[in-house]
């Protein structure tokens, strides 16, 4: 992250999912900029071991499906930040299924976690992103907003609500000069997807997949979170960016 040490400077953000993988590398890389950052997960994580080391982290044991969660959210932020300009709505769970075998229980789980915390937090964040006048919302999708996937039925559909969420805020709320993208993450391992690599055939088809030649590692989406909430990203809105070395591109 060399050349960006500044880049965030001054700037307050909240980023869900913390403890680990691709939400802790996009706040350890805001922290890095120069933010302060919220640093939310669920109170059986460690997050807050997780940024002992970090003046600058606030950590927030929550679970973001909680009804109450969304405007403890907003509060906390309010109060330990002093207002929000950057909000990634980055906690996801994945479960396996096909659309024969997903229980209700099973997707109103990933539905609720992937879609429905990230539309009543960002909808809670909204007073203060206004107020922030320069607000970036960045949402985790997936290569599969793009894809269906075997086995992951209910995911697929949730990483594809993302995409069509976020386009929905970009055009709600450009007039407030917030803009809304999505990440496309393809295959980097972290707790998420290290059962699905466990297979070597699986892990195989994704390292030749991709043109870079190799899974990708958290910080690969951390560099691309920090770029979308820099103030040089103030015209991008409402796109899907794919992290994902090249994988969706090649047949
Ligand atoms: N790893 C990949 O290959 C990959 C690919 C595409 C997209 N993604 C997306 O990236 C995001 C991060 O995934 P990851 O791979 O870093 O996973 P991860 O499991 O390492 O981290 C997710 C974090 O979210 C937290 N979390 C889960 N449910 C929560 C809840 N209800 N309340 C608060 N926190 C909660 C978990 O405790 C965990 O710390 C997800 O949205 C995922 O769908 C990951």
């Amino acid at each position: 992250m060399t050349g960006t040490a500044a880049a965030l400077d001054g700037k307050r953000a909240v980023v869900t999912g913390t403890a680990s993988g691709i939400g802790e590398a996009i706040a350890r890389a805001f922290l890095s900029a120069g933010a302060r950052v919220l640093a939310v997960d669920l109170p059986q994580s460690n997050v807050g071991d997780v940024y002992a080391d970090h003046a600058g982290a606030v950590p927030m044991a929550q679970d973001i499906t909680e009804a109450a969660a969304p405007d403890a959210i907003a509060a906390r932020a309010s109060e330990a930040l002093g207002g929000l300009d950057i909000l990634v709505n980055n906690a996801g769970i994945a479960h396996g299924g096909s659309i024969e075998t997903t229980t209700d229980a099973l997707w109103d789980r990933v539905m609720g976690v992937n879609v429905t915390a990230m539309f009543k937090i960002t909808r809670a964040a909204l007073p203060l992103l206004k107020e922030s006048g320069a607000g970036r919302i960045i949402n985790l999708g997936s290569i599969m907003s793009d894809m269906g996937g075997p086995e992951l039925f209910v995911y697929g559909t949730s990483k594809h609500a993302v995409a069509g969420m976020t386009k929905s805020m970009a055009v709600d709320l450009g007039r407030y000069g917030i803009t809304a993208n999505y990440l496309q993450p393809g295959a980097v391992v972290t707790a998420l997807s290290a059962p699905f690599f466990e297979d070597e055939a699986f892990r195989t088809y994704w390292v030749e997949k991709a043109p870079v030649g190799r899974l990708g590692v958290p910080t690969d989406v951390a560099a691309a979170a920090l770029f979308l909430a820099g103030d040089d990203a103030g015209f991008i809105s409402g796109v899907g960016l794919n992290v994902d070395g090249g994988a969706i591109v090649k047949f």
